[in-house]
């Protein structure tokens, strides 16, 4: 098991219910109006993701998004039948039989099984951090198939400013530049998350898409 995985949370609170949510405007009239506003960018958000997870795991943070995304909307991969195991568990745990996500045991990341054009979310998140550079290379091969025009693939990974290093092929650590340029080799987009350096994740994330995106 890597380093970084956990085990599934308890179940949520009860903030979803009604009482709570009428009590709570009650209380804070003033935040009544940007909360439907939110609410309904949040509702036009959820009506049109479609979402992959490469390396899903069991599902410590997927099952946020399988929440949020609408039924069928969130395809989880992974090469691990244990840890595939582990992420029902997790959805069940949580009550979310209804979302009926699709989780899916794979041995490649070529991604053949899924539609051209279809997700405008991918994401890896702690998975090529574990990776050798040839797994990287056939995700980036593949995944701009899969992508919307407009969709965007974010992953995380270790970065080096040093020379570029494994240890024991469990933890790999790249250079940005390298990724950059594996992209660019395989016609897409890919930019170095800035932003995300300014929060402590522990990670870096570049993001990749087919056609340039704004900042
Ligand atoms: C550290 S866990 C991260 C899980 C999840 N993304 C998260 O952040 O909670 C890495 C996951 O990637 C999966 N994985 C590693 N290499 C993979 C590959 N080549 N294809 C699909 N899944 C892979 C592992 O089985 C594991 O579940």
């Amino acid at each position: 098991m890597p380093k970084d995985a956990q085990s599934p949370k308890k179940p949520r609170g009860n903030r979803a219910a009604l009482t709570h949510k009428v009590g709570y405007a009650l209380r804070h009239p003033e935040r009544v109006g940007p909360h439907v506003r939110r609410a309904g960018r949040d509702a036009w958000l959820r009506l049109r993701h479609r979402m992959l997870d490469i390396g899903c795991g069991n599902l410590r943070g997927g099952w946020r998004f399988i929440d949020h995304l609408d039924t069928g909307h969130y395809y989880g991969v992974d090469i691990s039948p244990d840890i595939l195991i582990a992420a029902k568990e997790t959805l069940t745990e949580r009550g979310l039989q209804a979302k009926l996500p699709h989780l899916t045991l794979t041995g490649d990341l070529r991604l053949d099984f899924l539609p051209d054009g279809h997700f405008d979310v991918v994401h890896a998140h702690s998975v090529f951090s574990h990776s050798p550079l040839s797994v990287v290379d056939e995700c980036l091969a593949h995944v701009g198939r899969v992508l919307t025009k407009t969709g965007f693939f974010d992953f995380t990974f270790d970065r080096t400013e040093g020379t570029e290093h494994q240890v024991l092929r469990e933890d790999f650590y790249y250079r940005t530049d390298t990724l950059l340029t594996l992209a660019a080799q395989h016609n897409l987009h890919a930019r170095f998350m800035e932003d995300w350096e300014k929060r402590p994740h522990g990670q870096s994330k570049i993001r990749v898409s087919r056609a340039p995106l704004p900042s």
